[in-house]
């Protein structure tokens, strides 16, 4: 072994002891003949020291030495003299007398400052991610992750789940985004789909009689990126047979609190047990499905009291059957013009043709673009409504209300963040549950699964599928944290009969159903159990345990928003040979 220690470990009771250390130079100071070297490895920091009077040697041996060097040394432990203590570093009141040096490896001049990433662009630290991962913020990324996922796996374990790998190479498995595909050079013409998730494979297992599966699996999509989404990304993802909705649920609520309250101890969960909420209530209360409940601003429908108005923009809307809803910021009544002109704007970006306003300082005086056109009854009206009080600036969007739930679902997050109302140390969790099972596909005319196609609907729901599936609720639930979905599942449907259906609704022809999922539709008429499961998302999880503000950061090599890996270069071109192999031809026009 290179080291007797780590850089992290030493402490006042190592004083006198003989150590080697090996490590990177972290920072290296001159000071009046004394050479002073912060060494760094994973485990920590630790400051040697070289007296040219005292070991001339190893002291001449550190003349070349700069940033980034590898380097082992032998030493002595001693106390640093009183005054000297850095309280920052846990090794902070010792250094290593060094008296031997050996230089491992030299380094080129690092791009950037390791400890000082946070200063350089992205796609700088994302080229050298090798270099950006030797930071403290980045270690700690991955160690966080490391133990989560042990967690997971210890946790599962004593409770009788197994882990079972699924194939990569597969065939599509649907979650709503492109497949990536992979051309087969034994079969040509033929491709395989890496999978969006293993959901197939999971209700295969369930099928097989694992009754108990969980997997840290990687998930593959080709869909528009965003500072939770990457093209590949990992799930932990679980099926059990015979069990229903809530013991899903609850599994999930256990191993996560458990979890946080022994991985992050400082965090607190806002609410136990977590709120249950209808997709329809988070929908009218925070315009979105995956809310962030750790604070109020909530919504506020106005239709019916403006629908009557003068003020043509909210009335016309209404004949045209949108709605009038309206957000309260309380202390923002002294915004300017132009600061309320900034709302409007960002609401614009996502569609809203205006946003309508009253503001009210905190001596009650009014401005507002469209006051003039409403009644003293429906003013006092209205203002009880919204609870408006001084200070108050009350904001509304006139809409179809899919725009208007989801731009003031935004705008209220947006709120939150200027005016600073939550603390990433609150972990507010909470299922969202009975989502319709289908949502109407303008489009293409026909109905979309709201999950994917193999969840269930409530039983009790299972008449409205003849009549009118839009009444259908399915038995998914969504796990959401801190406005983000970080999980989502559901129980699913183990009968062929009723899967077929689901085919018809969704104007997937039995054809075409049984080329895709005729396997699924086979193993299913060989004795099902009744199962469900979920799939949690990894990286969003740890993105929000780690207070990063978004999951490239806790992915040792993630893509850049454009889906390209730009420290391997990839995706890159290959060779003529390859591609005939493949008989593939390009069209690149
Ligand atoms: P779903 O598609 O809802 O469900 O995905 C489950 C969870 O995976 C995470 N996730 C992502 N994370 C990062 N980047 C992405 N591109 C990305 N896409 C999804 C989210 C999401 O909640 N098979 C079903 C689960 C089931 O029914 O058991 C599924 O994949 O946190
Ligand atoms: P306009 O008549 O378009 O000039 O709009 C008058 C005011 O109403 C402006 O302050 C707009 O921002 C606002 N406004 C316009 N359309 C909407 C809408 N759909 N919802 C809310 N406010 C709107």
């Amino acid at each position: 072994m290179y080291k007797t220690h780590t850089c992290g470990e030493l402490r006042k009771e190592d004083v006198g002891k003989d150590v080697s250390l090996a490590g990177w130079v972290d920072r290296r100071r001159d000071h009046g003949g004394v050479t002073f070297v912060d060494l760094r490895d994973r485990f920590g920091v630790v400051q040697l020291v070289t007296n040219p009077d005292i070991s001339p040697a190893a002291h001449h041996a550190l003349d070349p030495v700069r940033m980034e060097w590898v380097i082992k040394v032998d030493g002595n432990v001693r106390r640093r003299p009183e005054g000297m203590e850095n309280p920052d570093i846990a090794t902070g009141n010792v250094e290593v007398e060094v008296t031997k040096v050996e230089i491992l490896n030299p380094a080129r001049t690092p791009p950037f400052m390791i400890q000082q990433e946070e200063e350089v662009d992205e796609q700088t630290r994302l080229k050298y991610r090798y270099l950006d991962l030797r930071s403290d913020r980045m270690r700690d990324n991955l160690i966080l992750r490391h133990k989560v996922v042990k967690y997971i796996r210890d946790y599962l374990d004593e409770r009788d789940f197994i882990e079972v790998e699924t194939p990569i190479l597969f065939k599509a498995t649907p979650e709503g985004a492109r497949d990536y595909l992979v051309p087969s050079r034994v079969h040509p013409g033929e491709f395989y789909a890496l999978p969006q998730s293993p959901q197939q494979l999971k209700q295969m297992l369930m099928v097989a009689g694992v009754e108990r599966y969980f997997q840290i699996a990687r998930c593959f999509r080709d869909e528009d990126l965003r500072v939770d989404r990457q093209p590949e990304f990992t799930q932990l993802d679980l099926e059990m047979s015979f069990v229903e909705r809530e013991d899903v649920m609850e599994l999930i609520e256990d191993l996560y609190t458990q979890m946080v309250q022994e991985i992050t101890p400082e965090k607190k969960i806002y609410q136990t047990p977590w709120p249950r909420l209808s997709y329809e209530e988070v929908m009218n209360r925070f315009g979105k499905d995956n809310p962030d409940i750790r604070f109020g601003m909530e919504l506020v429908d106005i239709t019916d009291l403006v629908a009557e108005s003068e003020f043509r923009v909210f009335s016309s809307v209404v004949e045209k059957g949108g709605d009038v809803r309206g957000i309260k910021a309380p202390g923002l009544g002294e915004y300017s013009r132009n600061q309320i002109d900034e709302f409007t704007e960002f609401v614009k970006q996502y569609g809203a043709k205006g946003l309508a306003y009253i503001a009210i300082t905190e001596t009650g005086e009014e401005r507002s673009t469209f006051l003039k056109f409403i009644d003293e009854n429906t003013k006092a009206a209205l203002y009880q409504r919204m609870g408006a009080e001084d200070g108050d600036l009350l904001l509304f969007i006139a809409d179809q209300q899919e725009i208007v739930l989801d731009c003031l679902g935004r705008l209220r997050e947006e709120l939150r963040d200027r005016m600073d109302l939550v603390d990433g140390d609150t972990l507010a969790f909470c299922w969202v549950i009975d989502f319709p099972l289908f949502t109407w596909n303008e489009e293409e005319d026909r109905w979309d699964p709201s999950h994917h196609l193999f969840t269930a609907p409530m039983p009790e729901d299972v008449k409205h599928l003849d009549e009118d599936p839009s009444q259908a609720r399915g038995q998914q639930y969504d796990l959401v944290l801190n406005g983000y979905e970080i999980g989502g599942g559901s129980i699913r449907i183990h009968d062929g009969e009723l899967q077929e259906k689901v085919f018809d609704l969704i104007g997937l022809d039995r054809e075409v159903a049984r080329e895709r999922f005729g396997h699924m539709l086979q193993a299913f008429s060989y004795g099902t159990p009744p199962h469900g499961g979920i799939a949690p998302g990894i990286d969003r999880l740890c993105m929000l345990l780690a207070n990063e503000p978004n999951i490239r950061e806790v992915i040792a090599f993630p893509k850049n928003q454009s889906a390209r890996d730009v420290m391997g270069d990839a995706p890159s071109s290959v060779t003529e040979e390859q591609l005939e192999e493949l008989h593939i031809k390009l069209d690149l026009d």
